[in-house]
């Protein structure tokens, strides 16, 4: 059964127009004026007075992840249910082999829990030590198994971080490879100093893990990578930058003409600091690394992306419920899973405070949200655009209708929503995935496992 999309304002990165879309089989068809449904049985959605933008991609979220003695709250299913809900109908996740491991065992497990996916997912491989086998992993990984990204931790100092020697194999390797180096940039060194510090002064609530990781820990791990990728000749892709110092560190990079590329989330455009002064341990539901910043950064972040320093929103979605999670930390903030859920909530909150506060047009708004982290990772133009023969992966969205966000109806599975109490203007009244309308007025119908594995091609397009 074909699905066709009559009388949308169809938008892309560059292109807008009132049309119609026919889709069939899982594909794009047809884009035009006055289509016709082709079978009797055929669905036809009327999208008059709404917008038909391309299914998003979320480039960095991490389902049911092992993660600081527990697991993110999420798994593949419901993760990716949510990232539907909210019109992200792609995730790429993280393979996080442990120190030691194997990454080609590591991505054995991680296909094994991704099956359940409703929508589809590709994979990010990090490379969490550097041993004998490694650049024999990662070949396999980039030639054989689809994955064109490598992640390298330069926080978490003795659990998945590497050292700077480390960091210098991957690049090598990923450059050999033609491959892309994306970095988790935090001196893991300073971290754990200041931690060991706060926590030694009896200084434990989780203001003090925003405090431990303050915005120079960032900028300078930011400076380090970005060096140490122009030295490699490596091009790199900053996840979640977060501050202003970072975000310099990229416009430096890039006005002298480096291929150094970069990430923000949705948390870090719309929430500051004070977060962590909320009462009752509440401060622990926005303990993720890096912090929220104080007031300014986001602002900075925000003209990053109208001047297309930064080039991709994801939103690192990484639950950790409250209780029986969070609150392992109770007495020491160190001992707080970093990390929070988002995956459902990008597309409205990037309409609401970017597109209709003016801070960026309707064009660059389907661009960090779909077309850009398709690009870059290899996707593009089978995901993240709306072209004939592209996948069906669509959302028509409705500028009228108005929300409120709350972990009361949020499709996390998660009992804490960090924008709690945010107004929403405008959301998907249907998402299609893969040619199949999985939400509809407010409701899901998805299927376990029907999302598919996406190898992703090497030939990328920065
Ligand atoms: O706090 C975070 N960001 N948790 C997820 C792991 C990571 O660093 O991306
Ligand atoms: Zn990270
Ligand atoms: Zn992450």
């Amino acid at each position: 059964m074909g699905i066709l999309l009559k009388n949308g304002e169809i938008v892309t990165a560059s292109d807008r127009f009132v049309g119609d879309i026919y889709c069939d089989e899982g594909k794009i068809l047809a884009i035009g004026q006055g289509l016709e449904k082709q079978h009797r049985d055929d669905e036809e959605i009327d999208a008059s007075g709404q917008f038909i933008f391309p299914g998003g991609i979320d480039a960095h979220v991490h389902m049911e992840l092992p993660f600081m003695g527990t697991v993110s709250a999420d798994n593949f299913e419901t993760g990716t249910a949510a990232g539907v809900a909210g019109g992200t109908t792609s995730i790429l996740d993280f393979v996080i082999p442990g120190r030691g491991q194997s990454l080609l065992e590591g991505l054995d497990q991680w296909h094994e829990k991704a099956a359940k996916a409703v929508s589809d997912y590709g994979f990010h491989m990090a490379v969490t030590w550097y041993g004998d086998d490694t650049e024999r992993e990662m070949r396999i990984c980039a030639l054989d198994k689809g994955i064109q990204s490598f992640k390298t931790f330069m926080a978490y100092k003795g659990a998945i971080g590497v050292d700077d020697a480390e960091l210098i194999e991957v690049m090598k390797t990923a450059k050999d490879l033609q491959a892309l180096v994306t970095a988790h940039c935090e001196h893991g060194d300073m971290v754990l100093a200041l931690q060991k510090q706060y926590v030694e002064q009896g200084l434990t609530d989780p203001k003090y893990h925003a405090l431990s990781r303050p915005a120079p820990v960032e900028g300078e791990a930011t400076n380090r990578a970005i060096t140490l990728a122009r030295m490699t000749g490596t091009p790199l892709y900053i996840v979640h930058l977060t501050c202003k110092e970072a975000l310099d560190a990229v416009t430096e990079a890039r006005l002298r003409g480096q291929m150094v590329l970069a990430e923000t989330c949705s948390q870090y455009l719309l929430l500051d600091d004070s977060v962590y002064e909320k009462e009752n341990f509440e401060g622990a539901a926005y303990v993720m690394s890096p912090p929220i910043r104080p007031k300014g950064h986001q602002e900075a972040l925000w003209a990053g992306i109208s001047a297309g320093l930064i080039q991709v929103v994801a939103t690192d979605h990484c639950p950790f419920n409250q209780v029986g999670q969070k609150d392992m930390g109770k007495d020491d903030f160190t001992k707080i899973p970093n990390g929070a859920a988002g995956i459902e909530h990008r597309l409205g909150l990037l309409w609401t405070y970017g597109v209709l506060e003016g801070r960026m047009d309707i064009h660059r708004f389907v661009d960090v949200f779909a077309t850009q982290p398709a690009k870059t990772f290899g996707l593009y133009p089978r995901k993240g655009s709306i072209v004939t023969g592209a996948d069906a992966d669509l959302v028509v969205f409705d500028p009228t209708v108005e929300s409120t966000i709350s972990a009361a109806t949020h499709h996390h599975n998660c009992d804490r929503n960090i924008f709690e109490g945010f107004k929403l203007k405008g959301g998907a009244s249907h998402v299609i995935v893969n040619g199949k309308v999985q939400f509809k007025d407010g409701k899901l119908d998805v299927e376990r496992g029907a999302g598919r594995y996406l190898p992703r091609s090497r030939n990328v397009h920065y």
